[in-house]
């Protein structure tokens, strides 16, 4: 067999590509666990003894961390001697507010024992939960998906459900289900306090860190219990999937029992990962080989936990899947919202 030169020069580049990813992932690790952006956010361009003053770390490893950023474009050095954070960088690496913040998905490095775990999965097919994909995995997700939720939530998405915001106003139940940490209903709390609260999730780390984050508060309660589980009791004018039909093992049975619990003219609100069935079409989303590792490490994964899994996974859930799989739990209104958001699609479903 003829080997091409070129072809070969080029794996090899995008195969160390990844390593070197892997490596500078670290290092921003190093820099968001040290306040290292937020030091040098706004100070110009700094030296590694104006850094070293500033924070008080040690001179020598600021200068070797300083340049393995500039040397990965994150931050701009023209000499190697003197390194600035720009204000766009700053909006990715140092405003924990802003939506454009990605210095906490680098906060959690993963437990090295889940790959053991994972690739026992490829010998028996039963993936890992989301609780046995390593400790702070739900830090993990909240990190990744917060700053999009702080934006877009009650800001867009809600007012974008008809008649939501009047209910929620005058106060009624609503279900967070799939709640993880509890972030999407403590921003809706602060905002409609009339409503009662309940979060489901079958984490129970994500459940231990949701109920410590309301305890003592009156309108909330979070369960340790699956959407299958949900109570048939037709009185929740709002349910909430957020991001985890995908993740669920049996969707179908999740969806069966949301239409059980919601009131005959109540709005269940989907959010699901933006995907087509079309493979050309899903390659030009640039994050896509980010989207199917992560399907495999912790989507897929958990989608696969139990001997029945129907294992959608990270892209399982286009518009055409999501309408047929509501249709079929017995829901005969749906339409789907693009708002704003890179990565998600909305969809308000009614009985
Ligand atoms: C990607 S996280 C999303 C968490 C949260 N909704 C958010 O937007 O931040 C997916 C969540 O689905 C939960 N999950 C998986 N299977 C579930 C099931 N059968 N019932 C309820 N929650 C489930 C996981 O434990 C995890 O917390």
């Amino acid at each position: 067999m003829s080997i091409d030169a070129d072809r070969l020069k080029q794996y090899t580049m995008l195969t160390w590509g990844y390593k070197q990813g892997e490596s500078v992932a670290l290092m921003i690790h190093l820099g968001v666990r040290l306040g290292l952006y937020q030091a040098m956010d706004g100070a110009g361009p700094v030296t590694p003894g104006d850094l070293a003053a500033i924070t008080g770390l040690h001179e020598r490893w600021l200068r070797e961390w300083l340049r393995s950023q500039a040397a990965a474009d994150l931050l701009v050095s023209d000499e190697g001697e003197t390194f600035e954070l720009q204000a766009e960088a700053a909006m990715v690496l140092a405003h924990v507010d802003t939506p454009t913040y990605a210095g906490g998905v680098f906060a959690h490095l993963r437990d090295p024992q889940v790959a053991d775990g994972l690739a026992n999965a490829f010998r028996t097919g039963l993936g890992l939960t989301y609780d046995g994909q390593g400790e702070g995995s739900e830090q993990h997700v909240e990190a990744m998906l917060a700053p999009m939720a702080r934006a877009l939530l009650v800001p867009r998405v809600i007012p974008a459900l008809e008649g939501v915001v009047d209910l929620l106003v005058a106060g009624t139940k609503v279900i967070d289900v799939g709640c993880g940490t509890g972030l999407a209903i403590e921003l809706m709390a602060e905002v409609w306090p009339n409503c009662l609260f309940e979060g489901y999730d079958v984490s129970e780390r994500a459940v231990a860190g949701a109920q410590k984050r309301f305890d003592g508060v009156d309108n909330v309660t979070i369960y340790l219990a699956g959407a299958e589980e949900l109570p048939p009791a037709q009185d929740a004018d709002l349910i909430m999937t957020l991001d985890c039909l995908h993740d669920m093992p049996r969707p179908d049975l999740a969806m069966s029992a949301v239409r059980k619990a919601i009131s005959t003219d109540g709005t269940w609100l989907i959010k699901e990962i933006k995907s087509s069935p079309d493979w050309s079409k899903n390659r030009r989303n640039p994050m896509l080989a980010m989207m199917y590792s992560t399907s495999v490490a912790s989507c897929m994964s958990s989608a696969m936990s139990s001997a029945d899994g129907l294992g959608l996974g990270t892209l399982g859930m286009n518009p055409a899947v999501v309408e047929s799989m509501v249709t079929e739990a017995g829901f005969t209104r749906f339409s789907m919202h693009d708002l704003d958001d890179p990565t998600n699609l909305y969809y308000e479903v009614r009985p």
